[in-house]
């Protein structure tokens, strides 16, 4: 599996911590797409190109991370095939992948504790989709990428 990852400042320090963790402890390929320090940065910038990433099949998942998660949720959501969301627990990772068949996981720096966000990741990246029923729905979701 190819993970895209990138952060802004408030997501910096754990980025570098959890591509160790996708590369070491989850044994993924891990394209780290920015920043390389931690100077302020424009998050729809780095949200941008891992959502891309995503979207044109260079990486099968994706992982952002800022202060809160949220604003890469909204910027990475606005790419067609993408769907994004702010994730907080393991329970909430696991229904996104279950349910909504996400594919950016959108994590909190500066709230959420590394240890937690590696819990997240864990379960965003060994969750399937269940299909079903869901299945209807993710694609009513996808059809607002081309209305
Ligand atoms: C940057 O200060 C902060 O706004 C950003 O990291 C993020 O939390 C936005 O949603």
């Amino acid at each position: 599996m190819r993970v895209a990852i990138a952060a802004d400042h408030g997501g910096f320090d754990q980025k570098q911590q959890l591509v160790d963790f996708l590369a070491k402890d989850m044994g993924v390929d891990v394209i780290d797409m920015g920043p390389d320090t931690p100077e302020s940065v424009d998050y729809p910038d780095y949200a941008v190109k891992v959502a891309r990433a995503v979207s044109d099949g260079t990486a099968d998942r994706g992982v952002l991370i800022c202060g809160t998660g949220i604003g890469m949720a909204l910027a990475a959501d606005k790419v067609a095939g993408v769907r994004a969301s702010s994730i907080t627990s393991p329970a909430f990772a696991e229904l996104f992948r279950q349910h909504n068949n996400g594919n950016v996981v959108c994590l909190s720096g500066r709230f959420v504790d590394l240890a937690v966000n590696e819990e997240i990741v864990r379960t965003f990246l060994a969750t399937d989709f269940e299909g079903g029923r869901h299945e209807r729905r993710v694609a009513k979701v996808e059809a607002l990428d081309h209305r």
